[in-house]
């Protein structure tokens, strides 16, 4: 991992890292995967100078090489798999919420999206046979829906001591768009101290929805998205740790995105994500999800309830 500060590259002087901060590249590694374009603009560069800074940072941070199919697979086999609490939502998911991925359950309000994610967060304690990862959650809540008194319920539903659990669960108000980018770095800090083995960001699109209004903004907005998204991944891949993001699709058609069903982040949170589920209510309490996107499971739909005890079949 990287932990060079970006000062420490060659070519970035303090006047170019302040302007580079200011466009939110914090870290050696969102240099890395940026474009020589994004980095010339937000730091005043030339195409070249920021294509060398670029390259250093790709050799800094690891990024960028080739790997063997041997190490991949070796990498895959320690994918852990988080348990929903439904059965059918798990197999539709191929056997629950995958570690090194992000899983973004998109809906209108109310489709169940909050209520899966406290369940994740009580379930991610668990043994690995009771379909947990013995692990610990971190919460990015950008719109203060986490509710202790829920996972209290849900705990004590699966006779876990809900006290012992909340004290599992770290969560983190992001005031906006930038605070919520900001916070990635803190997790990674956080992670060194727990054990954490699932990051929940809720709503992951909130914010920048409400921040960058229009067609004017939709460009930066999709930019800062896909770095974020990420971000995400990779504390993913670092800490084998399964990331559960929300987003919320219109319920009514809208001017300027159109489709209501459409997710908002458009199709570079969808390429970014590696599985998608599209939540509706039904009749009766029930929900119905949907796989829309995964790289290897066929499309298909799982019907699941929100109880009191929590997420069921
Ligand atoms: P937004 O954040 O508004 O986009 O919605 P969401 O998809 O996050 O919805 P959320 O997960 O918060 O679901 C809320 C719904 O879950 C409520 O409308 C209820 O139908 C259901 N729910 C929440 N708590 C309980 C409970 O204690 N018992 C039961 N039976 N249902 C509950
Ligand atoms: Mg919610």
């Amino acid at each position: 991992m990287a932990s060079k500060s970006i000062e420490e590259l060659p070519g970035v002087g303090p006047a170019t890292a302040d302007k580079l901060r200011e466009a939110g590249f914090n870290d050696v590694m969102a240099i890395a995967v940026a474009s020589p374009q994004m980095l010339a603009e937000a730091a005043e560069l030339g195409q070249s100078s920021a294509q060398k800074i670029i390259l250093a940072a790709r050799v800094e941070a690891d990024v960028g090489g080739f790997e063997t199919g041997d190490t991949i697979l070796e990498r895959r086999k320690s994918i852990g798999r988080l348990t929903s609490g439904s059965k059918s939502l798990n197999e539709l998911l191929g056997g629950g919420f995958e570690t090194q991925a992000i899983t973004e359950l998109y809906g209108e309000f109310g489709s169940g999206k909050t209520q899966i994610a406290h369940q994740l967060a009580v379930n991610v304690t668990r043994p690995a046979d009771e379909g947990g990862l013995e692990g610990e959650t971190l919460w990015i809540d950008t719109e203060t829906t986490f509710r202790p008194s829920r996972v209290k319920q849900m705990a004590t539903a699966l006779e876990l001591d809900p006290d012992k659990i909340l004290k599992t669960i770290h969560v983190a108000r992001a005031f906006n768009s930038h605070h919520q980018m900001l916070l990635i770095e803190k997790a990674m800090e956080e992670a060194e101290k727990f054990p954490i083995k699932l990051l929940v960001v809720d709503s992951m699109t909130g914010h920048f929805r409400a921040e960058y209004i229009g067609r004017g903004a939709l460009a930066e907005r999709q930019q800062l998205l896909n770095r974020h998204m990420h971000d995400l991944l990779r504390f993913g891949d670092v800490h084998n740790a399964a990331i559960c993001v929300t987003n919320q699709v219109q319920a009514k058609p809208d001017a300027f995105f159109g489709d209501p069903t459409r997710p908002i982040g458009g199709h570079i949170v969808g390429h970014t994500a590696t599985f998608r589920i599209y939540l509706r209510k039904s009749k009766g309490g029930k929900r119905i999800a949907r796989l829309t996107d995964s790289p290897n499971l066929p499309e298909g739909e799982a019907v699941f309830i929100v109880t009191e005890e929590g997420i069921k079949d």
